[in-house]
């Protein structure tokens, strides 16, 4: 049984405490668990049965009294801290304000980005694929056959199964035109990777932005005309560029697109490794055969496919003489752009 006066007594401490310390000694006492009222709320089990109801309800009652007595008093004392605090608090409206740093997008991303939108705007789709890829889209349905040299242009990775981190991002070609039927119009951003030193212009890893199109009567003139619009919208009409012939066995003809080195303006450095010229991407008009194995029929459809490297873009864009830059954690790097 709790005597009121224990209550009383336990309210008016609480009121007259002037320190959390004291409070929370209060708290101990009354409400801890060997606390006072604890106590008697465990002690109401070995009462007489007809007596439990109504005395358990008057302990219960007490110490929630008690209690919102204490949580009352502590947020008293903390208002009236405050208060103090604030009274007393002595501001320097005079003192510079802390300098909030702003992030901002990857160089590559941000540009991956423009890409995007510069073939948005030519009312092309943006589509996604798996980075672990099989073989079958990563070569054999891009008519890349097993112990044929092309699967050697790109070192590989593999996995178990015949899974392998996708060397390309051209294996979305073939699952796209396995869901749609022509006209198509999609871009294919995404990183891919391969087995190779590193070196100025190759890393393990990169981003690559693919392109497709397949519809009644596309031409080489049209795939011209799209290279040259995607270079022209991210590094400017003054930006010089050539296509050469090129192979690749998903395409024929095959051409790959090289833009003038601005690291030496075309006189040759260790960055176009005396070339004069950076290549940025490989291209051509999709073999009939890579149709056939989607099923759209090679006489009434044509197309054009494209593979582009963000990251040679960049260092035309940009003027960084090294692709590694990009992937190292240096902030200092990648804070100047
Ligand atoms: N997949 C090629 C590469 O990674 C680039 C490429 C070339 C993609 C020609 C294409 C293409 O779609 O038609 O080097």
């Amino acid at each position: 049984m709790i005597d009121p006066s224990t209550v009383e007594e336990a309210i008016s401490r609480a009121k007259a405490a002037r320190s959390q310390a004291e409070l929370t000694d209060l708290r101990v006492k009354y409400l801890g668990r060997k606390g006072i009222i604890t106590g008697a709320l465990r002690r109401i089990g070995t009462l007489p049965p007809e007596d439990r109801a109504s005395r358990g309800a008057a302990a219960n009652a007490a110490r929630a009294e008690v209690e919102a007595a204490i949580d009352r008093a502590e947020r008293l004392l903390r208002d009236r801290q405050l208060s103090h605090e604030a009274k007393n608090a002595k501001i320097d409206l005079t003192a510079p304000g802390a300098k909030v740093e702003y992030g901002h997008a990857h160089p590559v991303a941000a540009l991956v980005d423009e890409l995007v939108r510069v073939f948005w705007q030519m009312g092309y789709e943006v589509a996604e694929g798996p980075e672990i890829e099989t073989e079958w889209y990563n070569f054999d349905a891009l008519n890349i056959p097993k112990d044929h040299p092309a699967r050697d242009m790109q070192d590989t990775f593999y996995l178990e199964e015949g899974n392998l981190p996708r060397t390309h991002t051209s294996g979305v070609q073939i699952r796209y035109m396995e869901e749609h039927q022509p006209p198509v119009r999609i871009i294919v951003p995404g990183k891919v990777f391969r087995n190779e030193d590193e070196d100025a212009r190759h890393g393990w890893m990169f981003q690559q932005i693919e392109g497709l199109v397949v519809d009644e009567g596309v031409t080489m003139a049209d795939l011209k005309g799209t290279l040259e619009a995607m270079m022209h919208g991210v590094l400017g009409a003054g930006v010089e560029t050539r296509l050469r012939p090129s192979y690749f066995p998903y395409t024929e003809p095959s051409v790959e697109m090289d833009a003038r080195c601005i690291i030496c303006n075309g006189i040759g450095c260790s960055t176009c490794s005396g070339t004069g010229w950076v290549e940025v991407g490989g291209a051509g008009m999709v073999h009939p055969q890579v149709l056939r194995n989607v099923k759209i029929d090679p006489h009434k459809y044509s197309g054009f496919a494209f593979g582009f490297g963000p990251e040679r873009i960049a260092i035309i864009k940009y003027g960084v003489p090294d692709v590694r830059g990009f992937w190292r954690p240096n902030l200092k790097f990648l804070e100047q752009f």
